[in-house]
């Protein structure tokens, strides 16, 4: 990837504020930590696949700042976003004789920035961290924002905490390395942003998705960038998710059914919300919210994104059933009643229950045998 000027967006939480780096080249930039609080040492989480490739840059950066700074690589994958996994983060912690002036750096995909947040919001009652994020996934959603936590065989991220980053740093030349299916998996993310609150983004994405593909260094610039922004947006209203912030989960509550359905690691997070996105717009039309043609529209833009928009069968005798009972733990239920994220027009979304019945509809009309 060339060289590009770097952006800041800047997400705003009274004490909690911080800044989002975005640029080619960051991780070699000098200052990038200035500003940061002085640490007795730096932890940085990483993953077996992402440590080889970036820790040793990130290491040296971090050294001109702090003098005691050391990795740890975890297993890599969905399946190992759990207590275990969690537990060699406090273990290798302790066993260092870490204290509450550590400073915790995530780098890796959305995985390790959950896992190293839920860290950093419980280790000692609380230490400071800083995502670096190095998926597309990451870099437009899971690394803003404060969302972390781990998965429960029962449910996906089912165990967490609010927790903010000092900083985001999303260095787009990291995103050089990752798998096509991973970029992909990513665009599901940036997509989501169109129907639920930009509708000329979803235009651009149109327009620009081959250049995105081909990791064209502008395109993905301007894509994390405008996701960043409409993200930042949406949390500085609603932190904690008493409302608004519920419309980032367009296409979670079928996704996240999928996801543990088919155990986790077996569709990436970005496949299942693609495919998941796919289901809340044919329930949105379902319900009169929106009109045939803009879903063909979205399912056309998820397509072209190389996402899947046929779902899994989780059940053999009882698909829909299976569905049903993953999506009645989604943390939106209310009382067991399922509240869906649905588009209520082109770039506006709701949070509604549906009949159970129009549900199953869908879920037969959108799935087929594994
Ligand atoms: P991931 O973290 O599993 O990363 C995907 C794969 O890419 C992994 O194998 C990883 O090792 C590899 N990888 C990462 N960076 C790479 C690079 N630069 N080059 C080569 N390989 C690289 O998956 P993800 O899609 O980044 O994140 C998905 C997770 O994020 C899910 O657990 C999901 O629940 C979570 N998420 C959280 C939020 C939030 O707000 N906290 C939002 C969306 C998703
Ligand atoms: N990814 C959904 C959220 O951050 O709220």
């Amino acid at each position: 990837m060339s060289k590009h000027s770097s952006h800041t967006v800047s997400i705003d939480l009274a004490e909690r504020s911080y800044d989002i780096r975005i640029g080619s080249g960051l991780l070699r930039e000098d200052g990038l930590f200035d500003g940061l609080p002085r640490a007795t040492s730096v932890l940085i989480v990483s993953n077996v696949t992402v440590a080889p490739l970036y820790a040793a840059t990130l290491q040296s950066a971090l050294e001109k700042k702090y003098s005691r700074v050391f990795t740890l690589a975890l297993p890599d994958g969905e399946a190992h976003k759990n207590w275990q996994t969690l537990n060699l983060i406090f273990d290798t912690l302790l066993e260092q004789g870490c204290d509450r002036k550590t400073l915790l750096v995530a780098l890796g995909g959305g995985v390790v920035g959950d896992m190293t947040g839920y860290a950093a919001a419980s280790f000692m009652r609380g230490v400071p961290f800083v995502q670096v994020p190095t998926t597309l996934l990451s870099q437009v959603d899971s690394s803003v924002g404060g969302k972390t936590g781990i998965n429960h065989p029962r449910g996906k991220n089912m165990i967490g905490a609010f927790y903010q980053p000092l900083r985001v740093v999303c260095d787009l030349d990291t995103l050089m390395t990752l798998p096509d299916r991973e970029l992909s998996a990513g665009l599901a993310e940036v997509i989501k942003y169109g129907p639920i609150a930009d509708l000329q983004f979803m235009d651009w994405l149109e327009q620009n998705m081959d250049r995105l593909l081909a990791r064209d260094v502008d395109a993905v610039a301007h894509a994390v960038r405008r996701s960043c922004e409409i993200k930042a947006w949406v949390v500085a209203q609603d932190e904690r998710e008493g409302g608004l912030r519920a419309i980032l989960n367009f296409g979670h509550t079928f996704g996240h059914a999928i996801e543990a359905g088919m155990g986790y690691g077996a569709w990436l997070h970005g496949e299942a919300v693609g495919c998941g996105m796919v289901m809340a717009a044919h329930l949105s039309r379902r319900l009169g919210l929106v009109d045939a043609n803009f879903v063909a529209r979205l399912q056309a833009l998820i397509v072209r994104a190389g996402l899947p928009v046929v779902g899994p069968e989780l059940d053999a005798k009882d698909n829909a059933g299976r569905y049903l009972e993953l999506m009645r733990l989604d943390k939106k239920s209310d009382a067991g009643e399922i509240k869906f994220v649905l588009i209520d027009g082109p770039s506006k979304a709701v949070v509604q229950a549906a009949p159970d019945a129009l549900v199953r509809e869908v879920i037969d009309a959108c799935c087929r045998p594994a």
